[in-house]
């Protein structure tokens, strides 16, 4: 029955097709006003078709894919900005610190400039420490800024204040301020972002920040090397701020990105003039002077936090996307955790950076904290993307 059946309905098909056929052809050849109703008659179904079924299906595939066809996009809806004046960085450790002045076209001074490192914190306590041991021999100051509101507007615990007691290495020259959040439902995460970093203004002063001494300004996991420090406040005549280039990394060690680190300053301090920020900020970009590891994080539990708590949190479209075992076998790939477009520039950059990132086993030039408690720090390192849950 089934053969049959189906190959009558087909056979009635093609007959209905030729006869209308036909029947058109012999209309539309006698009246023109006819014609146009007989191609409409004629096209009737594929146009429902298309409208009822090909339509929709395509609006909600453009709305759910919205913001990567904007991603892919950008090249023709923004141009890149302005580019870096690249400065050539020169580091070994067996060149002296003059040498190493001069090779940058800059003297040598006396004695250094002190250097304050600020910080607005949220939870990140690992690479908090790596951070403060990478920078330790060189700071005068260290400024520490947390609030109980997330950028977007969550209330969070002061995560410094209950694990200071870790810190006491450093306790001497920390200046730490607390900020109570503002909660404003609603409200673009930048604005309270930009609150938190006029805080920090306020605390320097009270670490008793003086002109010309050099201040970082970059976010804790922007973690500028020992020696790009030590040389900056041994050298005259550097410039007045200066972006640091620093090697970028998602998740561990394991996953160096190419999308490149820049965010990062460092500022010969001038009273009433220099204003705590994370935006371009002069043309000059010192190649190669530290790391940046994004989504460091050691338990799931944090990177779940961070996606909510992130200036961008209006990227998690889908509650699917906090799903702990999704995060890590994320995590393991190398695959992005918003499911998005690299934000690049060219077409060319943005197709060279699709699927997960390369894995590198290279454990060279990584602070070397890190390596001398490489068991603490095991997720950090190449080779061991398992998480800890919860
Ligand atoms: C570095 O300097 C030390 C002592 O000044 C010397 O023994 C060593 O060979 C040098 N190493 C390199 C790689 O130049
Ligand atoms: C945040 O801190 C401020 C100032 O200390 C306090 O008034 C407020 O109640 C705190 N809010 C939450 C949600 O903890």
């Amino acid at each position: 029955m089934m053969p049959d059946g189906y190959s009558s309905s087909k056979k009635t098909d093609d007959i209905r097709e030729d006869v209308c056929g036909q029947v058109q052809q012999a209309a539309c050849a006698a009246l023109s006003m006819t014609r146009l109703r007989c191609i409409l008659r004629g096209v009737d179904l594929k146009t429902y078709l298309f409208l009822l079924v090909i339509v929709p299906i395509s609006i909600l595939g453009i709305y759910f894919q919205s913001q990567k066809i904007t991603c892919f996009l950008r090249p023709l809806w923004q141009s890149p900005p302005k580019p870096f004046v690249n400065i050539p960085h020169y580091y070994h450790p067996n060149v002296s610190m003059e040498n190493l002045c001069k090779l940058h076209g800059w003297g040598i001074r006396k004695y250094p400039r002190r250097v304050f490192d600020a910080v607005v914190f949220n939870n990140e306590v690992d690479i908090l420490t790596i951070r403060w041991k990478e920078l330790d021999p060189y700071i005068t100051q260290f400024i520490l800024l947390e609030s109980n509101s997330t950028f977007s507007g969550l209330p969070k615990p002061y995560f410094f204040a209950t694990n200071r007691d870790q810190f006491k290495f450093m306790e001497p020259r920390l200046t730490y301020g607390t900020i109570g959040g503002r909660f404003r439902k609603g409200e673009n995460p930048f604005v309270e972002e930009a609150y938190q970093r006029v805080a920090i203004d306020q605390l320097l002063r009270i670490a008793g920040i003086q002109d010309d001494d050099l201040l970082i300004m970059s976010d804790v996991d922007e973690i500028p090397s020992g020696h790009t420090i030590n040389l900056l406040r041994w050298c005259d005549d550097i410039p007045p701020i200066l972006h640091l280039h620093l090697r970028n990394y998602l998740y561990s060690f394991e996953f160096p990105w190419d999308h490149r680190s820049w965010r990062a300053t460092v500022h010969r301090y001038r009273m009433g003039k220099t204003r705590y920020a994370h935006f371009r900020q002069t043309d000059y970009l010192l190649s190669d002077a530290g790391w940046h590891c994004s989504f460091c994080f050691r338990r799931i539990s944090e990177f779940i936090f961070k996606m909510k708590a992130y200036s961008h949190n209006d990227r998690v479209r889908s509650p699917h996307f906090l799903n702990p075992k999704r995060i890590q076998d994320i995590i393991c790939k190398g695959t992005d955790l918003y499911d998005m477009l690299p934000e690049e520039y060219t077409f060319k950059q943005i197709i060279g950076q699709l699927g997960p990132m390369t894995h590198s086993y290279s454990a060279i030039h990584l602070p070397a904290y890190l390596l001398n408690n490489a068991d603490k720090y095991k997720y950090l390192m190449p080779g061991n993307c398992r998480r800890e849950s919860g």
